[in-house]
């Protein structure tokens, strides 16, 4: 452990702030720090349960800031009961005090807490080691999805051999031909029903609530949420689809195309009525047809749920390899060990966290 006399303190924007941006320019450069900048400030003057102060921890070392890891308050339907959580995100030592337990001692702090903390998501295998050294609990792993919308490009990202090269663009190209194919006919068939929309609006709050009810356990979301996570992002630019039936809505999807210097495309968030596969391919279809049509190389997805992995795969997405990490602490009370360990009780989305929150374009 660090023979410097260091505080682990709650951030208060007026005080912390100059320092907490020397720290982040120093670390991550000025680029980066003017977009973390943006972000920030969305956090902190536009963010929904801003309130819930404190918003992160900064470890000083006198004036200067060492380290720091971030809180984002949010509610989770629990049952159809909010629950409220704080997700922690952005873990971040100063390299000259790396390696002293600074990392340990602001994450040991936050468990300290008690709160209900679902997160984080979005982890470097040592933040993963460093929560679960604190005390959270890993929760069952999480799958992202891939669809190749631009096999040359798809590949070009990867490694591989000029044999394999071949045969896997042959394979992509035809899946992808497919894909389109049925995703076309799937956005004609839905006609209107699946529109897109420039905001969320606030009169379709209560059928989210009762969408998102239908999982054991979820992120508690409404237009003021979605709006803010999504629409206001200082940084990227993201589009979402509504899905309606009878005069009353039945999903959404949100995705952000490929920005520029990036080919991927993201669907960071759905939500539909727990296994209504048919309104999450009208979604999806019409998600598909629109990214091929952005030129976007790949489409990612997460999904915790069985029936919507499923039909990713009928679609000709592929499971990521590696493990998505997803670490929760303070959970017991709330939600049995049962539920804990059932991942499809689970309804849990790319976005969860700070999702791409962090991410520009370059
Ligand atoms: C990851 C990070 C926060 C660790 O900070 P730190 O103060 O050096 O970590 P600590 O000294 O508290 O170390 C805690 C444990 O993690 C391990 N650890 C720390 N950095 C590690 C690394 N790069 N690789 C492997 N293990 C590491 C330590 O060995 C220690 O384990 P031990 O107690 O069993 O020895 C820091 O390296 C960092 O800011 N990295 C860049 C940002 C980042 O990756 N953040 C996480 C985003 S999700």
């Amino acid at each position: 452990m660090n023979t410097v006399p260091l505080t682990v303190v709650a951030y208060q924007r007026d005080i912390h702030e100059p320092a907490y941006l020397r720290f982040i320019e120093k670390v991550m450069g000025a680029e980066e720090c003017e977009h973390r900048r943006r972000v920030l400030a969305s956090m902190h003057e536009r963010m929904p349960l801003r309130d819930r102060a404190p918003l992160r921890h900064v470890i000083l070392d006198g004036e200067r800031v060492a380290g720091s890891l971030g809180y984002l308050p949010a509610e989770f339907l629990i049952d159809g009961t909010r629950v409220p959580v704080r997700f922690t995100h952005d873990l971040l030592v100063d390299p000259d005090y790396r390696g002293q337990g600074l990392a340990k001692l602001v994450v040991d702090n936050a468990r300290a807490l008690g709160d209900f903390f679902p997160g984080g998501m979005w982890m470097t295998d040592p933040c993963y080691k460093i929560h679960l050294a604190c005390g959270f609990d890993d929760a069952p792993v999480l799958t992202t999805y891939t669809l190749a919308l631009d096999p040359s490009s798809f590949i070009a990202q990867k490694e591989l051999s000029s044999v394999k090269r071949v045969l896997a663009k042959a394979a992509l190209s035809s899946t992808r031909l497919r894909t389109l194919a049925r995703a076309n006919r799937a956005v004609a068939r839905a006609g209107d029903t699946v529109a897109e929309v420039a905001r969320f609006d606030p009169s379709h709050d209560a059928a989210w609530q009762q969408l998102a009810a239908t999982y054991a356990v979820t992120l508690a979301r409404d237009a003021a949420f979605l709006n803010w996570r999504y629409f206001d992002h200082p940084n990227l630019k993201y589009r979402a689809v509504i899905a309606a039936r009878d005069g009353g809505v039945t999903g959404y999807m949100v995705w952000r195309p490929s920005n520029q210097g990036e080919k991927r495309a993201v669907i960071p968030d759905f939500l539909v009525a727990k296994g209504d596969v048919a309104t999450f391919e009208r979604l999806l279809a019409q998600v598909i047809v629109e990214g091929s049509a952005a030129k976007c190389s790949s489409l990612s997805i997460l999904t915790s749920q069985p029936w919507a992995e499923r039909s990713l795969r009928t679609f000709g997405f592929y499971p990521r390899g590696a493990r998505n990490t997803w670490v929760v602490a303070g959970w017991r009370g709330h939600i049995s060990e049962a539920t804990f360990n059932d991942l499809a009780a689970w309804h849990v989305v790319l976005g969860d966290s700070d999702g791409d929150i962090w991410s520009h374009a370059r």
